[in-house]
């Protein structure tokens, strides 16, 4: 990791600056805590505290949450009418016996699109929307050429940024290129320089207001031949504003390729595990915060991506369901090995101290590393019906048709989000070490269980996804005697 202090300090003046021209402009109901903007900022929480009703948040804000000079009231709450839908890829040609549906990724990002006035933010891992870039003929390519041809129109209209993980020696650049001669700014993040991770976060900010994050890359796969999950939260600029500020973080590194220690004040949040942003989503009064890592992009305030999962576990008090594509208690990439065992330890704990039903949905297809089952064998061992221990596992495989076979990387679940009795938590990461020490991703984790509401809360339909596809005839348990080669 090469950090340059002097340089950043500099930075970090520069950057005040910008932040408080544009605040002043775009000051709405999400207050950020800038010393050079105190005067301004004073007058105008005058103005919103006259206009806007406060709920007060029973948590103290936590001392590392602003390292300004200028503290926040305790406890910021949003008003904003936000709007949340849970989406999702379901492969060409794969079928639920069951009445749980929800809208696809293709239409909340061409909604997205649609809806964009002034910005559009995209954080990506790669780019192949095209069957160009893939060099297939596949119709199905058709969703992500829309979407590509969508956004080089609004690249010319209006501010398309894009921070992409730096491209390597052969991965197809013809969208990125595409892009860039339509207008967008592109910023290549260089992870392996950085952290030796990767770029693996998928989000989108759209003009500051709406947002969308989930496991679905920016390749036309991604729409039609691999199974996906992810959220999108419209109309609301407070929860945008702090994803804004991961997105920031990314925009910064692809420019001054080292990582700053500490960050400069504009990319500290107030919103995290202990004093989360308190909001009405789909009417509900909800809880949500958004994690991150590696824990060094992570600014002040920030919870780390494996510090959100990790609580998230503790919280349980019945059940934990866990759909990833991968999981390894090791670091995957690193050389020499490494166990890591953080989520795998918490994992047996909960199930054994507080004898929480424990599921995890793992991913079974032709890349799938033999690594993963003697661990996943050995979670799912802790199973004793008499002594209420209970950690199950399933894979689930996606079937292909030999024609569905020839498409490069496809026909898997993708998924990685997980959901408690208690809490909807919906990520970017595989789950191995490696995802939560070196590479980039970011995590929405939304608590309504304050909620009185009759509407269904994230948790009750993420969960109804979860057994949905737990119970559907792709899944299969993992015994110990299961050959895996038979399944996937
Ligand atoms: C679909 O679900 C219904 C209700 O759970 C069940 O009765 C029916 O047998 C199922 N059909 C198939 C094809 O699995
Ligand atoms: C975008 O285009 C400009 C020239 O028009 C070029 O200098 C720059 O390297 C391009 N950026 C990317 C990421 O391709
Ligand atoms: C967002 O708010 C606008 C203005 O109030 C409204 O017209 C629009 O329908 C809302 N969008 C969603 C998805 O709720
Ligand atoms: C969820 O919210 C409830 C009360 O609103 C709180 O007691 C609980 O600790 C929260 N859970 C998590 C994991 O943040
Ligand atoms: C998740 O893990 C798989 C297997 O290691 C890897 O191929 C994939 O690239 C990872 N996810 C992404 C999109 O990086």
């Amino acid at each position: 990791m090469k950090t340059d202090i002097a340089y950043n300090q500099l930075v970090d003046v520069e950057r005040r600056r910008q932040e408080s021209n544009r605040k002043a402009q775009l000051y709405s109901r999400c207050v950020i805590a800038l010393a050079t903007v105190a005067t301004l900022l004073l007058a105008a929480m005058a103005i919103y505290n006259l206009l806007t009703p406060r709920v007060s948040s029973p948590h103290p804000a936590p001392s590392s949450s602003s390292s300004s000079s200028l503290r926040l009231p305790k406890g910021e709450s949003c008003s904003d009418p936000c709007k949340i839908v849970l989406v999702e890829s379901i492969p060409e040609g794969l079928e639920f016996n069951s009445s749980t549906t929800h809208p696809s990724i293709f239409q909340a990002w061409t909604n997205l699109m649609a809806e964009a006035r002034s910005s559009v933010d995209i954080a990506s891992f790669y780019w192949t929307l095209t069957n160009e870039d893939t060099g297939t003929h596949e119709p199905t390519a058709n969703q992500g050429e829309t979407i590509l041809k969508t956004l080089a129109k609004l690249s010319g209209k209006l501010s398309v940024r894009i921070a992409v993980n730096t491209p390597q020696k052969g991965q197809p650049q013809g969208d990125l290129r595409l892009l860039n001669n339509s207008g967008a700014n592109i910023r290549t993040v260089n992870m392996r320089e950085l952290t030796s991770g990767v770029l693996h976060t998928k989000f989108w900010v759209v003009d500051k207001k709406h947002i969308y994050i989930g496991s679905a890359n920016m390749d036309w796969r991604s729409l039609t031949q691999v199974k996906e999950l992810g959220a999108v939260v419209y109309n609301c600029s407070c929860l945008a504003t702090d994803l804004g500020k991961i997105f920031e973080a990314y925009w910064f590194l692809g420019e001054s390729q080292s990582i700053p220690s500490p960050w400069p004040s504009s990319f500290s949040t107030l919103y995290n595990k202990d004093t989360p942003l308190q909001l009405p989503l789909n009417n509900t009064p909800s809880s949500v915060y958004l994690s991150s890592s590696p824990p060094s992009f992570c600014a002040a305030g920030r919870t780390s991506d494996l510090q959100s999962i990790l609580s998230v576990m503790e919280d349980a008090e019945s059940f934990i369901y866990i759909a990833v594509m991968n999981y390894l208690p090791t670091m995957e990439f690193s050389h020499p090995k490494r166990y890591w065992a953080d989520i795998d330890t918490q994992l047996r704990r909960v199930g054994y101290e507080k004898r929480v039903k424990v599921r995890l949905l793992i991913s079974c297809w032709a890349s799938t590393q033999p690594m993963m089952f003697p661990f996943l064998k050995s979670l799912a061992s802790v199973y004793d019906p008499k002594s209420k221990l209970d950690i199950q596992v399933r894979l689930f495989v996606v079937p292909a048709s030999p024609k569905q076979k020839e498409i490069p990387f496809a026909r898997v679940n993708h998924n990685k989000y997980m959901v408690t009795d208690k809490i909807a938590y919906i990520g970017t990461s595989n789950w191995s070490g490696d995802y939560f020490v070196s590479t980039a991703g970011s995590a929405l984790v939304v608590n309504q269980t304050a909620s009185q509401s009759p509407e269904p809360t994230v948790q009750s339909q993420l969960q109804a996804v979860f057994e949905r596809d737990w119970n559907s005839e792709y899944s299969t348990p993992l015994t110990q005697d299961s050959n895996v080669k038979d399944l996937c």
